[in-house]
């Protein structure tokens, strides 16, 4: 059986120096915000996981059958041998991609270790002769591959790119491009622009596993930094932003409160109702994606919908 490698590249004391610049950073900026990439602790993957199967939570399920009908398309087009993963999570849908490509090498990228290990874990028992080079990384930060076998296919799906805000995103396609060779390719998943009801739906469920996720961020800083935030006095908000086509994520403050946060001999006041910003997810059409793919140097070669098109994955081949 092949060994499942993991490479730490994100030592914990850079993940705590991170950590603590980017809540000092966005508890005292005006409005208040942090940075998605907390959310996701174990509990935070477990709550993604949970998300993931909710009735109203169509991008997983939408995602996963353009999947299921177009990876051998995918496979075609790209022959890949290495597939780079960026935003792995459980690798779930990944499994079309991997029984279609010819791979010798699947390199899983994602902050969370133990989504990472547990996904690594299950994959090299069902395919022992795929090398399975996991790497706890952030995918902001610039990124050394491990030297597998090309052409190489980097897929970044579930819509994570909309996580990303417009400039973030330009920053990280070109990274991105920078990394392919000629014969390398991109797929990108983006959830698509539509109705409001749907999409805030998918944001606010009924049982509430987005709001625990929401707040599950502040139980990340109270761990971490020691801080005092109380998540029952934060209320989950998701609202659809028309004009920049994103839906925002905030937690609002029940009352007018203290939050003390010793590691950073910081104390941040929250007023009575005030929000503070924890993630956008940016909805795309077919034109926005072609742009800022061609943009970073990259040609939008193939575009796939499920049937009710709310959700695409594109493919960019390097000539
Ligand atoms: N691709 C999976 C998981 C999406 S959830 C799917 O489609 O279902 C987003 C994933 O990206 C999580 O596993 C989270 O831990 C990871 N993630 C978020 N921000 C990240 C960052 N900056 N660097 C690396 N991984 C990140
Ligand atoms: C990971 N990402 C694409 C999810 C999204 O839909 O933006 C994260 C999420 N946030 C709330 N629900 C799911």
């Amino acid at each position: 059986m092949s060994p499942l490698h993991v490479t730490l590249t994100l030592p914990e004391d850079a993940t705590d120096a991170a950590l603590r610049a980017d809540v000092l950073r966005g508890l005292t900026a005006t409005p208040k915000w942090l940075p998605p990439k907390w959310f996701y602790d174990a509990r935070g993957s477990e709550l993604f996981e949970r998300i993931t199967e909710l009735p109203e939570y169509y991008p997983t399920r939408a995602e996963r059958e353009v999947l299921a009908a177009r990876s051998g398309e995918i496979a075609a087009a790209s022959g890949a041998r290495t597939l780079v993963e960026l935003g792995s999570g459980s690798s779930e849908k990944t499994r079309y991609l991997i029984d279609a490509l010819p791979l010798s090498a699947y390199v899983p990228v994602d902050v969370s270790e133990s989504a990472l290990t547990q996904a690594g874990g299950a994959l090299i028992e069902e395919r022992p002769d795929l090398e399975v080079h996991a790497l706890i990384a952030d995918f902001t930060a610039p990124l050394a591959l491990p030297a597998t076998p090309g052409p190489r296919l980097v897929a970044f799906l579930g819509g994570t790119i909309g996580n990303l805000l417009p400039v973030e995103r330009a920053g990280f396609l070109a990274s991105v491009r920078a990394l392919l060779a000629p014969g390398d390719g991109l797929l990108l998943g983006t959830d698509l622009v539509k109705d409001e009801r749907v999409l805030v739906r998918a944001y606010d469920d009924a049982a509430g596993v987005t709001a625990a996720f929401n707040k599950n961020v502040l139980a990340v800083v109270d761990r971490e930094l020691g801080a005092d935030f109380d998540p029952d006095a934060f209320d989950h908000v998701a609202l659809w932003d028309a004009e920049r086509e994103w839906i925002e994520m905030r937690l609002r403050s029940r009352t007018a409160q203290t939050v003390k946060v010793p590691a950073l001999d910081l104390a941040v006041d929250f007023a009575a109702g005030e929000e503070l910003r924890t993630e956008v997810s940016a909805k795309f059409r077919k034109e926005g994606v072609t742009g800022e793919l061609a943009a970073a140097g990259l040609e939008l070669t193939h575009w796939w919908t499920d049937a009710e098109g709310r959700f695409a994955l594109s493919l960019s081949v390097v000539r």
